[in-house]
């Protein structure tokens, strides 16, 4: 009895060697670091030079919000409805929006993307990766420098050969609910993962939409993948932030923070509202539910199964602070009118202090 025990323990831990030692192409990466796939080391050494070079030492600064919204500029260059019309309706995220900058920074939609762009690009030729890997390798390792922030998945083998995406299919915060949620449904988006995928700009600032006043953000804590800005684009509007009224813009609630027309829109609009008010209170279910649609919307134009999982590369966020938004000193419930039938608004608390006011974008 006694000795076949003791043969059982042995023949497990050679099984486990065995299975230690096996497969997985495992491999030994620069400064002591473990791939699961040889393939994936090259993007550690992308990681280092980003966080150091282009992000300011792991900031979740412009170029962190820069380089996220370029996931979604370049990816949704894809339209199965203009395939299905006998058209080229463009390659998903396949790096076509920096490989054909000269044509795509040109669409209306992409105004202010050729500087991103540009900064990016020599990072991308230095390590020999796909300009469609690139992208979305440096929007995943940007909003991991958030507070707070989502751990993407990352995989890699995008090919580098792209053509240029057709014009019109990145929605506009002009844009009505209808044509963002056709547009987005063409790409495959439910209008629950529109909301998702908006997550987005809790980490974001405009540039364009009023150019006078660039870098202004969508909500008070920039640096923050919080929810604040699902409670702050509730909030009743007060005032233009800038230079007046522009096109795609609303009033905003407090002095130094820029609504977009389409997020108000989306916010009440019988078919969001509800998702939207959903991660007010919940930044984990936020963080969870934006993670899901950026996986799906990374591999857009790709079949997954040809892509190598190198997610291991994308760094672990900085934890959140909250775990609920809260109301910005100064505001109260009765700021927010009620937007999802099905669920009463949950109760917040405002901060403490002086009404607030963002002014110019805080460091981060
Ligand atoms: C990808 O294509 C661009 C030209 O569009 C080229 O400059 C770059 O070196 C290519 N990268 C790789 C890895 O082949
Ligand atoms: C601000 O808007 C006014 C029109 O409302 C325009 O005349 C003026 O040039 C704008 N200022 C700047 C700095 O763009």
């Amino acid at each position: 009895m006694s000795f076949k025990k003791i043969s059982l323990g042995l023949l497990a831990i050679v099984s486990c060697a065995v299975a230690v030692s096996l497969p997985q192409k495992r491999a030994a990466c620069s400064n002591g670091r473990i791939a699961s796939h040889a393939s994936c080391c090259v993007w550690f050494d992308v990681l280092d030079d980003l966080q150091e070079n282009l992000f300011d030492g792991a900031q979740c600064g412009e170029e962190a919000h820069e380089s996220l919204r370029l996931t979604f500029h370049d990816a949704i260059g894809f339209s199965p409805q203009l395939f299905k019309q006998g058209k080229f309706g463009g390659g998903g995220a396949d790096g076509s929006i920096m490989a054909h900058s000269e044509i795509e920074t040109n669409f209306h939609a992409n105004n202010g993307v050729d500087e991103i762009v540009e900064e990016q690009r020599p990072f991308a030729i230095k390590h020999g990766v796909s300009f469609g890997d690139f992208i979305q390798f440096a929007g995943a390792v940007g909003v991991s420098n958030c507070l707070g922030g989502p751990r993407l998945q990352f995989l890699a083998g995008r090919a580098n050969f792209s053509l240029p995406s057709p014009d019109l299919l990145v929605p506009e915060p002009s844009d009505s609910v209808d044509a963002i949620l056709a547009r987005m449904g063409d790409a495959g988006f439910s209008p629950a993962e529109i909301v998702d995928l908006l997550a987005s700009h809790s980490v974001a600032a405009q540039d364009h939409v009023d150019p006078t006043i660039p870098g202004t953000p969508f909500d008070s804590t920039p640096s923050s993948f919080d929810a604040n800005f699902f409670v702050e684009t509730l909030l009743t509007g007060k005032l233009f932030p800038g230079n007046g009224s522009n096109v795609g813009e609303e009033l905003s609630p407090l002095p130094g923070e820029f609504r977009l027309t389409s997020d108000f829109e989306l916010a009440r609009d019988p078919r969001t509202a509800c998702e939207w008010q959903s991660f007010v209170n919940n930044q984990a279910l936020m963080v969870a539910k934006f993670e899901a649609v950026m996986a799906k919307m990374a591999v857009l134009g790709h079949d997954p199964r040809t892509l190598v999982d190198c997610s291991e590369v994308i760094p672990i966020p900085p934890a959140a602070k909250a775990q609920v938004a809260s109301l910005p000193a100064g505001q109260s419930l009765s700021d927010i009118p009620a937007a999802c039938a099905a669920t009463p608004f949950p109760t917040l608390s405002a901060d403490p202090g002086p009404a607030t006011s963002i002014g110019p974008v805080p460091p981060s």
